[in-house]
């Protein structure tokens, strides 16, 4: 379905889950999240059927998405039926990679294609300090396990912030000189009551342009993401600028929380409730959410923050 400034909604990403075995601080407040009533929350059938309904809206891609969505007990499940939607070509899912071991297989096996791990610093102490809890190593195995299951593409993820990771910018992208990944450098969003992040942690993308001169311009691949290379790679670097040069034109998605909500934008408070509704019920309100879409997000930087209302891990990045 084409929007009202003439966008094709093709892309849904959906979230599973709120809850994750880490607690990033761009992410989310330390002491988690006041985990919602269980009957507030979208059943399995429900989901499937709202993969249905944006299938049938012309939604082709799918990115499960948490929290982390590896957490959720029956996410085999999930994968499985959504990638046997008629209509849904390719399944995708965004994980911090700790659960990988166990399920990276599994997973390629219910017909997810993709995945994109999450991946801020290759300092154990960076990490464990970024997540407020994570093991550094479990992720690389989580990369290790993804690369070894055959997936079509392995992605890392990297959010870009000032005076924690600038200074890792170089070994980061060169991960994609020593193993078939692409990397996305993406830039830090200011969320509700994502930490305490002062202006010197929104940097722009094009710091990692100066870092690394001998970036090449790489063919753009239909994404939001201006893609470049390092001579000799055997994937590419992605540079990910909602902040300082905004993508919203281009913008092909909608997305889905956890509890049920529609949104139409990641930084606006607008939603729309299909829980509980049957499947044209949800068609319908999809059609009313993609149609009120908004142009743009407006101005996002450390004073004026997303007006999303929630956290990251309730809507899914
Ligand atoms: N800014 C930028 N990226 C974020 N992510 C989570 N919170 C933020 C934020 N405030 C990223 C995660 C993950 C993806 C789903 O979104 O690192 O890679
Ligand atoms: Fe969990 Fe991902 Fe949020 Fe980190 S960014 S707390 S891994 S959902």
């Amino acid at each position: 379905m084409t929007d009202r400034y003439g966008r094709s909604i093709t892309y849904m990403r959906m979230s599973v889950t709120e809850l994750c075995n880490l607690r990033c601080r761009y992410c989310m407040p330390e002491d988690g999240i006041s985990k919602k009533c269980h009957e507030d929350m979208l059943t399995e059938d429900e989901m499937i059927m709202a993969v249905r309904a944006a299938a049938q809206l012309g939604v082709t891609k799918l990115r499960i998405t948490g929290g982390e969505p590896l957490v959720k007990k029956n996410i085999l499940n999930i994968c499985g039926r959504a990638a046997a939607v008629d209509g849904i070509s390719e399944v995708c899912i965004t994980t911090n990679g700790t659960l990988l071991p166990e399920l990276a297989v599994p997973l390629k096996e219910a017909g997810v294609s993709r995945v994109n791990i999450s991946l801020d610093t290759l300092s154990a102490d960076k990490y464990r300090y970024i997540s407020r809890r994570g093991e550094l190593e479990d992720a690389i195995n989580g990369i290790r396990a993804a690369l070894g299951a055959g997936f079509e593409k392995v992605k890392i993820n990297t959010v870009l912030i000032g005076g924690f990771n600038d200074d890792e910018i170089r070994p980061l992208a060169e991960l994609t000189l020593r193993y078939p990944v692409d990397l996305r450098f993406i830039e830090l969003m200011p969320m509700y009551d994502s930490g305490d992040f002062g202006k010197e942690a929104f940097i722009p993308y094009t710091v990692v342009l100066d870092k690394l001169p001998e970036l090449v311009p790489d063919a753009p691949d239909g994404g939001v993401a201006k893609l470049y290379r390092l001579p000799g790679a055997l994937g590419d670097i992605g540079l990910i600028s909602p902040v300082s040069a905004h993508f919203c034109a281009e913008c092909n998605r909608i997305r889905l929380t956890a509890d049920g909500k529609l949104k139409p934008c990641l930084h606006s408070g607008d939603e729309y409730s299909i829980k509980g509704l049957d499947y044209d019920g949800m068609v319908k309100e999809m059609e009313t959410a993609i149609y009120s879409k908004p142009s743009w997000h407006g101005e996002l930087d450390a004073v004026n923050r997303s007006r999303a209302g929630r956290n990251m891990n309730q809507i899914g990045g």
